[in-house]
């Protein structure tokens, strides 16, 4: 699924973020990403999803080197991840039910195929109410559930999320993480961004701790 070797990043001529980091996730997988603010998760993540690529190393990703990957290709790939940003990226112009599903409109499925998918996964985040409105009126864990929401609807084959629970109370983030285990119990590979300890702390999985640049799964 995901194989890192020897990877450091580094911002323009800055110090290395990431030095030396070595994984390898399988299929299926689940993982903590954690470490201090500032560690490098969310530049990890960014890796993983091909939107920077690494100073030094190689970061293979459903089997292929993505460094040798066409721009079509990387595309393709990026279609299979479901992504949770940390500052959410909602599309203002769409609804927030147009915004859940927007990726199965874009792989051409037919909206009477979702329709009900999309409106029962929204009332299950608590946002029944908000559908249709704009995301540019909800409240930051608002936007926080239409983003996750829209990154699970189309059952990714890989989920990156970062720092999913960090805007909503803590009876919501438990709920988030159950669709996330869910999600996973359907072959999902997940990765979550986190420092709640609070979150790690209900569901026993692997950490990958990020510490002075270097990766170890704990
Ligand atoms: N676009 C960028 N340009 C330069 N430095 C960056 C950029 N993004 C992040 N950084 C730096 O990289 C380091 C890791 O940041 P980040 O990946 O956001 O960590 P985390 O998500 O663990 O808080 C920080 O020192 C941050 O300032
Ligand atoms: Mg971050």
């Amino acid at each position: 699924m995901i194989r890192l070797n020897n990877v450091a990043l580094r911002y323009d001529r800055g110090p290395d973020i990431l030095t030396d980091v070595n994984f390898h996730l399988r299929p299926g997988s689940f993982h903590f990403l954690t470490g201090p603010s500032g560690a490098g998760k969310s530049s990890l993540l960014r890796l993983l999803f091909m939107s920077i690529h690494p100073t030094r190393g190689q970061i293979h990703l459903f089997g292929q080197d993505v460094s040798k990957i066409t721009t079509a290709k990387r595309a393709q790939h990026r279609r299979r991840i479901g992504i949770v940003f940390q500052d959410f990226r909602l599309l203002d112009h769409l609804t927030t039910w147009e915004n859940i599903a927007l990726p199965l409109r874009v792989v051409g499925k037919r909206i009477d195929d979702y329709r009900e998918d999309v409106t029962d996964l929204l009332q299950w985040v608590g946002l029944g109410d908000r559908m249709h409105a704009y995301p540019s009126i909800l409240s930051g864990g608002e936007k926080q559930r239409a983003a996750i929401a829209r990154a699970v609807i189309g059952k990714p084959e890989l989920l990156l999320a970062d720092e999913p629970t960090g805007n909503v109370d803590p009876q919501m983030a438990r709920r988030l993480l159950r669709l996330f285990i869910e999600l996973n119990r359907l072959g999902t590979s997940v990765v979550i961004a986190t420092h709640d300890h609070q979150l790690m702390r209900q569901f026993k999985a692997p950490r990958l701790e990020l510490h002075d640049g270097h990766v170890r799964i704990v």
